[in-house]
């Protein structure tokens, strides 16, 4: 997709124009499907096994060879059949039965006591410390990758349902609605639509959630409709932990677009991974494999050095979240040979033909090697004035390039 120019005219110039880095889709096209999951609406609780933690390692050093990715799609999550239900009864309900002015979804969805949990819930005094809220009182629960379990609470207790997300490592949000669901187990013939019963759900993500992806309105179990109300998103704020040999991770406001480094004018890019949801399976995960990347990159491209010059190191690694409309796909990893500093991050997404990709959750990490030596790049305007220019040859010296 890159623009050759053909008029040799210009080929000089041609030459010395930065590499751009607008989102490449070859890796992402290639990648496995992330695998979409909700909370079931049967049961009490769920609880989901990760891969081991070694798995991200085996994943950002397959990313860096020249054989193609293995395709090792993960349904980590246990598929539930529809069958027809016995009748029989299911555990009581943690939410007020609604029963007025008649046991049905129209009347679960006008009750107002759920409507101003969620509404008393999305105030600044409702929204639990560390997290910020993400959309408040819809009628579906999210629907999106990286789920991480849920439970059933007692009552609209968002802190409880916080403390629940809190409780795992790789927890990035969490949400909590009101589930209408049967008192019998429906069946066809003999209990076709059983009166109705509450759940109060709280369900963690390894992913941040929003509105568009709280799209999980219920289901039919033979007459009888599930349906959802007061639907709460809440994100953690926390940056991505820390990671050995890297410092950062810096917070920036979208991917890097770096142009050369304005001493040397010579190209920093040193292109990208891509690691799907269905590989890496959470967003910390994913974080955690782009910077084995770099590394694995950095020993890879010394194993085999150009025939002039020193080897490249990936210096930098920008990793942020790539989602097609609003659907988060996987973590990308840009790497540079010198770190950029947060104003070149201007690469809030892009159109694919119809399709927004959009760029979020996006932080720097910089090899502590490197940044015990040089700053952060940055000459543009609005750059403090002792700023590092540039000119140190991807951190092997001045005049090596
Ligand atoms: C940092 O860069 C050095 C080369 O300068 C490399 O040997 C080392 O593996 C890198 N560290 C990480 C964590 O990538």
């Amino acid at each position: 997709m890159r623009s050759t120019f053909v008029v040799s005219a210009f080929a000089a110039l041609a030459l010395a124009a930065p590499r751009p880095q607008d989102i490449e889709f070859d890796l992402v096209d290639a990648a496995p499907d992330p695998v979409v999951s909700a909370a079931p609406f049967t049961g009490s609780s769920e609880t989901v096994t990760l891969q081991p933690a070694a798995a991200v390692v085996t994943i950002a050093d397959a990313s860096v060879t020249d054989t193609a990715t293995t395709n090792d799609k993960r349904d980590f999550l246990e598929v539930l059949g529809k069958r027809d239900g016995d009748c029989s009864a299911q555990p009581k309900g943690t939410g007020p039965t609604v029963s007025t002015p008649d046991d049905s979804p129209s009347s679960f969805y006008a009750y107002q006591a759920f409507q101003d949990a969620a509404t008393n819930a999305a105030t600044a005094q409702g929204t639990p410390q560390g997290y910020s809220l993400a959309f408040h009182n819809l009628q579906g629960s999210s629907q999106t990758v990286s789920y991480l379990g849920y439970k059933t609470l007692s009552s609209y207790d968002t802190i409880a349902c916080a403390s629940y997300c809190d409780q795992h490592p790789q927890c990035q949000a969490f949400n909590i609605y009101f589930e209408r669901d049967p008192t019998l187990d429906p069946n066809a013939d003999s209990c076709p639509n059983p009166p109705s019963l509450t759940n109060i759900k709280c369900v963690r993500w390894g992913v941040q959630i929003q509105a568009a992806t709280a799209v999980n309105t219920g289901e039919h179990r033979d007459s009888f409709e599930v349906v959802i109300t007061g639907s709460n998103g809440y994100n953690k704020n926390a940056a991505p932990p820390s990671q050995t040999g890297f410092t950062g991770p810096v917070e920036l406001g979208g991917a890097i677009n770096a142009p050369n480094d304005p001493v040397t004018n010579t190209n920093t890019y040193m292109g990208y991974k891509f690691f799907s949801f269905s590989t890496v399976q959470t967003y910390a995960a994913g974080v955690q494999a782009c910077t084995l990347a770099c590394t694995a990159q950095t020993a890879y491209n010394s194993r085999h050095p150009p025939s002039t010059g020193k080897p490249n190191v990936c210096n930098q690694v920008v990793v942020y979240v790539l989602s097609d409309e609003n659907q988060p796909q996987g973590i990308y990893c840009a790497m540079y040979s010198e770190e950029w500093a947060s104003n070149y991050a201007t690469n809030y997404g892009q159109y694919r033909g119809s399709d927004y990709w959009s760029v979020s959750q996006a932080y720097a990490y910089t090899n502590a090697t490197y940044s015990a030596s040089y700053g952060p790049i940055c000459a543009v305007g609005g750059c403090p004035d002792n700023s590092f220019r540039g000119g140190n040859c991807g951190g092997w010296g001045v005049g090596t390039c």
